[in-house]
């Protein structure tokens, strides 16, 4: 899929201030500094239209980005950084999980993982969510271009294994360096695929 127009809409803080729900949408979630606002500067080969940082906590709200006048890209700020309140988490939590559980043009939500690390708690706890949720998601490894061809291979076999101890089915998989553009065209071939779905 061509992209041809890439434009930002809003940012909302809440459900009731995002965009009509016209059209269908995708969004990226993920820890903070994962690689979400990257990801999308990478899709859309834009690069500044989302916002990123060396720095933690960048992103901090629900932002939308209209694409060829057909799609949302959504970017959303990332969970598990250490530094942030108790109070400002509760704040994450109910504007994210109001949207992603509420949000009925959504039809994927990329869960970005750090191709680099070990499964981190978080990220486990955050998938089986929505999973209990009945959100529909796909995974995205991110970075992969800070690791080698075969510590990467090692670090997908134990994600997979780990995933498999919870879990009957694995969910769809993108492999993705925003640096490299690697994993670009299969999320946006699988993007395409799904906006032909009928409503
Ligand atoms: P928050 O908005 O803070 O939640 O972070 P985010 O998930 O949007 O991360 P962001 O895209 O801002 O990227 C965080 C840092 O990681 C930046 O310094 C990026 O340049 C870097 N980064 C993101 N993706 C990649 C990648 O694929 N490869 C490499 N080498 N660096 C990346
Ligand atoms: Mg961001």
């Amino acid at each position: 899929m061509k992209i041809k127009t890439s434009v930002f809409v809003k940012s909302s803080s809440n459900n009731e201030q995002c965009p009509a729900p016209d059209r269908p949408e995708y969004a990226f979630i993920g820890r903070s500094n994962v690689g979400k606002s990257s990801l999308i500067n990478s899709l859309t080969q834009r690069r500044d239209l989302a916002k990123t940082s060396s720095k933690p906590g960048k992103t901090q709200v629900i932002n939308h980005f209209n694409i060829n006048n057909e799609w949302y890209l959504v970017d959303l700020p990332g969970y598990g950084y250490a530094k942030v309140s108790q109070a400002d988490r509760k704040k994450w939590s109910e504007m994210i999980e109001n949207y992603l559980f509420k949000r009925e043009s959504l039809v994927c939500t990329f869960v970005l993982i750090d191709s680099r690390i070990e499964p981190q708690k978080v990220d486990l706890e955050f998938i089986e969510k929505l999973g209990t949720q009945g959100v529909p998601f796909a995974l995205v490894f991110t970075k992969t271009d800070k690791l080698t061809a075969n510590q990467l291979k090692i670090n997908l076999e134990n994600y997979k294994k780990t995933l498999l101890e919870t879990w009957v089915d694995l969910p769809q998989i993108f492999v993705t360096s925003s640096v490299a553009n690697q994993g670009r065209e299969e999320i946006l071939q699988q993007i395409n695929e799904w906006n032909q779905l009928p409503k």
